[in-house]
């Protein structure tokens, strides 16, 4: 079959490289993919939002599944837009319905949504802006920090953590008076804060069975110890060692089964991933966000570790089999090493020549932000987050060291990464 992934990060790549393993792919396209993605299936310049060039593309090229890696596009309703097509209904897309990617696209929905299916979150309210007042109030009468969260997609920016009331108030304003990120504030969600350890599980969901797939930890900040800025991600490890058979049992019961009974007692349609943002507040899983697609860098090693097809287990999302579907996967440990451009997440240059990509290494290379150069066929840097090193082994701390060790073989100039992953866990 042809298969067309859409996305251009280390998520698709490390997608693409477990697609390109499955004796069932023909053709593999990567719109608008990135120069690690070019090497697996065929780079194609589409544009993931627009869904018209989208379906000219499938058709002519005989595409039999589409699989968008990040939200943006099922947001907008791209399955939907497959499902009310004559000519594109039968063909699959590995997402939820517009209105199960809210799950994603609006804070509000999913708080609603746990609170009508008794999930366990960190207490809520909503508040648009003419309830700013009420927002200030609000905040008044929790402890600090202050946890203020614009309702709708905001480039992984629009949660703010604020010590300070004062502080705290100011962003609400920022938020709903000044609508600093647009429509997606138009609504605020201020929510009590919780103390834990974050982790990210993933599953795969017909609507009516799912799969689990491994867990995962990323690290966000940029400096170790976890200090400095959020970034995309400095890297993931997989598995996680506090998320024993005791706490995965609480996460079954108490997150993943409501909320799959949910989407069906709402009549949503859903057929994709499902990435719960947890955080173990005293050995209890509590769900920080949903996400409607994989994580990214959680993807480079959650997928090394399936040892199942992933297209017989897409095939099943798609047909409502995976009730019968066996998932198995590699006991090794994961860690991946995320090289990022100098300066991110601030400003960055980009277009520095990568090298020593060519070279084996004990690890996978996964592409994120770069490009090939047409004149000389080098590979140069292009976003912030340019490399993903996942290294496999018995151990974390060989995990660990082997993805170092590659990590200082792959060079451009400003290259920066965290040496401290697992630091809170091992
Ligand atoms: P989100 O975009 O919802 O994942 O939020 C970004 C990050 O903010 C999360 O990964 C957490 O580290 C943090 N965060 C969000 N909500 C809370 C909360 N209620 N308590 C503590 N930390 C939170
Ligand atoms: N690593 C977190 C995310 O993909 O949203």
């Amino acid at each position: 079959m042809n298969i067309l992934l859409l996305g251009s990060g280390g998520r698709e790549h490390a997608i693409a490289w477990k697609l390109a393993q499955s004796p069932e792919v023909k053709k593999l396209f990567i719109a608008p993919g990135n120069a690690g993605t070019g090497l697996t299936g065929i780079n194609v310049p589409l544009d993931i939002n627009d869904f018209e060039s989208i379906k000219l593309f499938v058709l002519e090229n005989d595409v039999d599944m589409v699989i968008p890696g990040p939200e943006e596009p099922l947001v907008n309703g791209i399955a939907d837009f497959f499902k009310e097509d004559g000519l594109l209904c039968d063909i699959p897309v590995i997402g939820p319905s517009k209105s199960g990617a809210r799950l994603e696209g609006s804070k509000d929905f999913a708080k609603a949504f746990m609170q009508r299916h008794g999930i366990p979150t960190a207490a809520y309210r909503t508040f648009n802006a003419a309830d700013l007042g009420a927002a200030k109030e609000f905040l008044r009468s929790l402890k600090p920090p202050y946890v203020i969260k614009a309702d709708g997609l905001a480039a992984g920016k629009g949660v703010v953590i604020c010590t300070d009331l004062n502080d705290a108030e100011r962003e609400a304003t920022e938020m709903l008076e000044h609508k600093r990120f647009g429509k997606a504030s138009e609504k605020i969600v201020i929510e009590e804060f919780l103390s834990g350890i974050e982790l990210s599980v993933f599953v795969l969901t017909d609507g009516n069975s799912w799969v689990l797939l491994p867990e995962a930890k990323d690290y966000k900040r940029i400096g170790e110890g976890d200090t400095g800025l959020n970034t995309g991600g400095m890297g993931s490890i997989s598995p996680v060692p506090f998320a024993d058979e005791e706490f995965m049992e609480k996460v079954t019961l108490q997150i993943i089964e409501p909320t799959i009974q949910g989407l069906k007692e709402e009549n949503i349609d859903y057929k994709g991933f499902i990435f719960f943002g947890l955080i173990n507040v005293n050995g209890n899983p509590n769900v920080i966000e949903y996400n409607v697609r994989l994580g990214d860098p959680e993807t480079e090693s959650v997928i090394p570790r399936i040892k199942t097809d992933l297209v017989y287990l897409l095939k099943k999302a798609a047909d409502q089999s995976l009730d019968t579907a066996k998932i198995e996967f590699n006991q090794h440990f994961a860690a991946t090493v995320m090289l990022v451009s100098g300066g991110y997440p601030g400003t960055y240059q980009k277009g520095f020549p990568v090298s020593g990509l060519k070279n084996k290494y004990p690890s996978e290379i996964f592409h994120a932000g770069t490009t090939t150069d047409d004149s000389n066929g080098e590979v140069k840097t292009s976003g912030g987050r340019v490399i993903a090193i996942t290294s496999l082994a018995a151990d974390s701390a060989e995990a660990l060291r082997l993805s170092y060790e590659t990590a200082t073989q792959i060079n451009y100039q400003g290259k920066t990464y965290r040496k401290d992953l697992g630091f809170d866990l091992f």
